[in-house]
C-alpha cells in the first residue's frame, strides 16, 4: 500500500495534504517518494531553522538519545536546566516551563496568569484575558478559546469563559475592555502568523504597556511562530521596546523535536508551585539537548543574515507583478496576489518550490540559513508564478 493510501486509510482526516509524499532532506532541499526535490520555504511551519537533518542539531540530539533519553520529571538533568538558562540569560526571564507545543505552551501562561490572579485577589474575579481578534494560539479548548477568530470558536463547545477579544493595532479597543472586564492579562502575537502575517504597530503595543501598567495586566506574548530569531532577533518582543510578563514559544526552537516553553518573568516566576502543574515528556533531555544546540546557533550572524535575506525578499515581491502588498517581519512574510494563493501554491509544487498560505495571502517561512543560491532560484520561480 502506498504512503498515501495508508495514510487515507488509517489517519483521522484534519488535513488536506498536498499530493506529495515527503521521504527524506537535507537543509532547505526535500525530496519526495519518486526522487523529486522541493526548495523548502516553509520549514515545516516555522520549524526546521536550520533545515532538515542538520549535522551539528543531529550530532546533539543522537549524543543525548544514546547516553539518557527521558527520565520523567521527578529528577534533574542536563540539558533542560541549560536550556532554561540560556533562554533565560538571552531574555531577561526569570523561569522557564517546558511542555511539548505552542498550544501547551500557551495553556501553561494562561494557568499562570489566573494563577496569579488567585493569589492575588484570593478568587477567580480577575480572571480575564484580553486576545486579539484575528490572533491564533493553539488548538486545545481553552488555547482555541483565546484564538480571536470566531471560526475557531464552533463546534467543539462548551468553550471556556474569560476571554475577550480587542482589535489589533487598536489601543481603545483594548482600553474598553480593560474598564468593562477585571482582567489579569493580554495575549498577544505581535506578528499575527495563521491570521496573515500581520504586524502589530509599535505604538499600538506602547499603548498596550500603558494599559498592562494602569489595569495590572500581564503581558503575554506568544512567540510560537515569530520566536527563535524567525523575525530578525531572538523574540519578536526584543524588538518592540517590551518587557512582557510572560512569553511563550515552540516551533523553531526544536528544530524538529516537539517542546514548547513559557518563559516567566518577575512578577509571575514563583507563581507556579510543585503540583500546579506539569506534563509527562516537558523537558525531555533529547528534545532540549536538540534546543541547547539550536538556540546557541541564533547568534548575530545568523540574525544579520535573516534580516538580509528579508530585505532581499521584500525588495523581490514588493510592487512586482501580481503581488498586492506584502507583510511581515524578518523571515516571516505573508504576500497578498491578485491570483488565488492556493493555485500559486499548487503550481509551485509542480515547479519544485513549497509554499504556504495564510488566510488569503503566500505565507514565506523559510529555514533561515537557507542558501542565497536555493532562497534566488525559489524566490524567482514564484515571482514567475504570480506574475503569469
Ligand atoms: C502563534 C501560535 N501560537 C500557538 C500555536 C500552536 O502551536 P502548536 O501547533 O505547536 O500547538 C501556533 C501554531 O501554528 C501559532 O502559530
Amino acid at each position: 500500500m502506498s504512503i498515501t493510501a495508508n495514510d487515507k486509510q488509517y489517519i483521522a482526516n484534519t488535513y488536506a495534504r498536498f499530493p506529495v509524499e515527503l521521504v527524506s532532506g537535507k537543509g532547505a532541499i526535500l525530496k519526495d517518494s519518486e526522487g523529486k526535490e522541493y526548495i523548502d520555504l516553509g520549514a515545516g511551519i516555522a520549524v526546521n531553522i536550520f533545515g532538515v537533518a542538520d549535522d551539528e542539531w543531529l550530532a546533539a540530539v543522537t549524543n543525548q538519545l544514546s547516553s539518557l533519553t527521558h527520565t520523567s520529571n521527578l529528577y534533574f538533568t542536563e540539558p533542560c536546566s541549560t536550556l532554561a538558562k540560556m533562554l533565560c540569560e538571552r531574555t531577561g526571564m526569570k523561569k522557564a516551563f517546558f511542555g511539548n507545543s505552542g498550544a501547551e505552551a500557551n495553556e501553561c501562561a494562561i494557568k499562570v496568569a489566573r494563577r496569579y490572579a488567585f493569589d492575588k485577589y484570593g478568587d477567580e474575579s480577575h480572571s480575564t484575558i484580553i486576545t486579539l481578534k484575528n490572533s491564533f494560539h493553539g488548538r486545545t479548548i481553552a488555547t482555541l478559546t483565546a484564538t480571536g477568530q470566531d471560526g475557531y470558536h464552533t463546534h467543539f463547545g462548551p468553550f471556556v469563559e474569560g476571554f475577550v477579544y480587542a482589535e489589533a493595532n487598536n489601543a481603545e479597543s483594548v482600553r474598553k475592555l480593560a474598564e468593562e472586564n477585571n482582567c489579569v492579562a493580554i495575549m498577544m502575537e505581535l506578528v499575527q502568523g495563521e491570521g496573515g502575517v500581520c504586524k502589530l504597530d509599535k505604538e499600538f503595543v506602547d499603548e498596550v504597556k500603558k494599559i498592562a501598567e494602569e489595569k495590572d495586566m500581564l503581558i503575554i506574548i506568544d512567540e510560537v511562530q515569530t520566536g527563535n530569531g524567525r523575525t530578525g532577533t531572538l523574540y519578536t518582543f526584543q524588538q518592540y521596546d517590551l518587557m512582557p510578563d510572560i512569553v511563550t514559544t515552540a516551533k523553531g526552537i526544536g528544530g524538529g523535536l516537539p517542546i514548547g516553553v513559557a518563559m516567566l518573568g518577575e512578577k509571575v516566576e514563583n507563581v507556579l508551585i510543585p503540583g500546579s502543574h506539569g506534563t509527562t515528556f516537558g523537558g525531555n533531555p533529547v528534545c532540549c539537548a536538540g534546543a541547547c544546540n539550536i538556540l546557541s546557533r541564533i547568534d548575530d550572524e545568523l540574525l544579520s543574515e535573516v534580516r538580509a535575506k528579508s530585505a532581499y525578499i521584500f525588495e523581490e515581491f514588493e510592487g512586482a507583478k501580481g503581488v498586492k502588498s506584502v507583510s511581515g517581519l524578518g523571515l516571516m512574510i505573508g504576500i497578498e496576489t491578485e491570483k488565488d494563493a492556493k493555485e500559486i501554491v499548487n503550481a509551485c509544487l509542480q515547479k519544485g518550490v513549497l509554499v504556504l498560505t495564510a488566510k488569503t495571502k503566500i505565507r514565506l517561512l523559510p529555514p533561515l540559513n537557507i542558501g542565497w543560491d536555493e532562497l534566488k532560484k525559489a524566490v524567482a520561480i514564484l515571482k514567475e508564478i504570480i506574475a503569469e
